[in-house]
């Protein structure tokens, strides 16, 4: 990975801080071709490396990408433990090289029922690269959308019981602040490959002002160019958050800082 990161002078107008990406189509990038899913899982790898790499370059804050949902222990258990271990062949090959271009990697999402070895080759790695300063790259591992949001009434609903809250404290800025990506800015741009235009149980509650972009694009195949159109189609959206466009338009002309 290079790294080179373009001045900031270069960087485009309006880009997202925050982009998070359904990274799909994996297995029919494969079957195409004849070969076993796990062949297009390894090709994913390398689209991962590339988008990580042009997001570090372009100076994106965050990256979220969706690994494996909670709902992907459903599918054949020998697909399940080939994924599992190229999770762990990964990490071992790319911390030292994200570390070394200063990002910093994140985990959201269950990681308990994960095997003891990857769980510590998470924390490692988290533990490792926390100090950097550059793009923060998180992994949604296990993770659910319900799941998240679960866990945050469960610990809200602790505080509750303990007495260090109370029930009228509870308000969106408060769950906000116990479900995962809490600390970071909530993603602009939410990225699907492979054709499917559903969210899958990916961030629920963070997506909830994000602008969605879906391609028929199977990630194997997404590349700098591919996200460069997806970013193109960002920053020709006006973001009106239940404002009127007059009123975004207005606020634009005479910003209030
Ligand atoms: C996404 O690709 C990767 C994971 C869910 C782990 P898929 O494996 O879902 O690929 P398709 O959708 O079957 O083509
Ligand atoms: C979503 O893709 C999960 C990941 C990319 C990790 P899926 O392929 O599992 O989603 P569905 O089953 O088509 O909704
Ligand atoms: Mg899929």
């Amino acid at each position: 990975m290079s790294t080179e990161t373009l001045p900031k002078a270069e960087i485009a107008h309006n880009y997202p801080k925050h982009i998070a990406i359904i990274m799909d189509g994996n297995g029919r990038w494969a079957k195409k071709r004849f070969m076993p899913r796990i062949i297009g899982h390894r090709a994913g790898v390398k689209t991962v490396r590339k988008i990580v790499e042009f997001c570090a370059q372009q100076h994106i804050e965050v990256l979220t990408l969706f690994a494996f949902s909670s709902e992907n222990w459903r599918r054949p258990v020998e697909e399940v433990s080939l994924l599992m271990n190229l999770f762990v062949a990964t990490l071992q090959s790319e911390v030292q090289r994200l570390h070394e271009n200063n990002i910093r990697l994140r985990f959201i999402g269950d990681m308990t029922p994960f095997p003891a070895q990857l769980q510590s080759m998470l924390q490692e790695g988290v533990i490792k690269t926390q100090h950097n300063t550059g793009l923060t790259l998180v992994i949604a591992a296990n993770y659910g959308g319900r799941w998240d949001l679960a866990e945050a009434a469960k610990t809200i609903a602790g505080k509750v019981v303990s007495g260090e809250l109370a029930i009228d404290d509870i308000n969106a800025d408060l769950i906000n602040r116990y479900t995962a990506l809490a600390d970071l800015p909530e993603p602009d741009l939410f990225i699907r490959t492979g054709g499917e235009q559903r969210i899958s149980n990916f961030l629920l509650w963070q997506l909830a002002y994000t602008e969605l972009y879906f391609t028929d694009e199977l990630w194997p195949d997404f590349d700098g160019t591919a996200l460069e159109k997806a970013l193109q189609s960002y920053q020709g959206r006006e973001r009106r958050f239940g404002q009127t466009s007059d009123q975004v338009l207005n606020a634009q002309k005479t910003p209030s800082s």
